[in-house]
C-alpha cells in the first residue's frame, strides 16, 4: 500500500520523507493557498522534495481549458499528477490528457459511478472523499469498497486513492479493503505509529534495564 502526504507544506514533506515512508503527495487549491510561496516555485520545490508523483489541480472549467492548463502543470516537473475534478468538461479533458500520456489524478469523487467514467476515461487515479462524506453522514468508505469492485470486475488499472482522511482508522479501512493508496494529512500520519501500550511497554523496559546494569 502506499502512503502519499496530502499537504502543500514543504517541511511536512521533508518531515515524512524522512521516515522513509513518502510514496507521494497531494495538493489541492485550499492546501496551496495556507503557503507563503509563489505557486510554480512551491510546486517544483514539492516535486523536487518528493520520490514519487505528486497531484497539482487545475482550476480552469472548460474542458479546452483544462486541457491547456494541465500541459502548463505537467510541464513544470516530470512527477506531476494532474488532478482534474469529476464534471462533465472533466471528463471530457482526462480524455484528451490520458492520450497525451498525461497522468490524472480525478479529484472530489463521491460516487461509484463518477469512478467508473473517470477510469473509462483513462484517468490514472481517482480520489474519493471519505471524510467530506463521513461528515454528511454517509459512510465515505462504502464507496471505496464499490469503486475497487468495480474496477476489479472490470478489470481497470486506475488506482484508488482514499483522500480527505481524517484518522487512522480510515487507514486500517483502506488497507483491509486493497486501495491501492492511502492521501493522509500530517496530523492523522504522525499517529500511525502511536500506542500507549507501547509506550508503556518502553517506558517499563527501560526502568527494569536499569535494574539490570546496577
Ligand atoms: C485529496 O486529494 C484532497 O486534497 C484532500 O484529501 C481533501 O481532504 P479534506 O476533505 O480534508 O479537505
Amino acid at each position: 500500500m502506499k502512503f502519499f502526504l496530502d499537504t502543500a507544506n514543504l517541511d511536512q514533506i521533508q518531515e515524512v520523507a524522512s521516515w522513509g515512508m513518502l510514496d507521494g503527495v497531494t495538493t489541492n487549491p485550499t492546501l496551496v493557498s495556507k503557503e507563503k510561496e509563489p505557486f510554480e516555485i512551491l510546486i517544483k520545490k514539492i516535486c523536487a522534495a518528493v520520490p514519487g508523483p505528486v497531484s497539482v489541480e487545475s482550476v480552469s472549467t472548460q474542458a479546452p481549458d483544462i486541457v491547456k492548463e494541465a500541459r502548463e502543470l505537467a510541464a513544470l516537473a516530470d512527477n506531476v499528477v494532474v488532478k482534474v475534478p469529476v464534471c462533465l468538461e472533466g471528463i471530457k479533458a482526462i480524455k484528451v490528457l490520458a492520450e497525451e500520456g498525461i497522468p490524472v489524478n480525478t479529484t472530489l469523487i463521491f460516487s461509484p459511478m463518477q469512478a467508473l467514467l473517470a477510469a473509462k476515461a483513462g484517468a490514472k487515479y481517482v480520489s474519493p472523499f471519505v471524510g467530506r462524506l463521513d461528515d454528511i453522514g454517509h459512510d465515505g468508505m462504502d464507496i471505496v469498497d464499490q469503486i475497487l469492485t468495480i474496477y476489479n470486475v472490470y478489470g481497470y488499472d486506475t488506482e484508488v486513492i482514499v483522500a480527505s482522511i481524517r484518522h487512522p482508522m480510515h487507514v486500517v479501512e483502506a488497507a483491509l479493503m486493497g486501495a491501492d493508496i492511502a492521501t493522509i494529512p500530517f496530523s492523522a500520519f504522525a499517529k500511525l505509529i502511536k500506542h500507549p501500550l507501547t509506550d508503556i511497554g518502553m517506558e517499563k523496559f527501560l526502568q527494569d534495564w536499569d535494574l539490570v546494569k546496577r
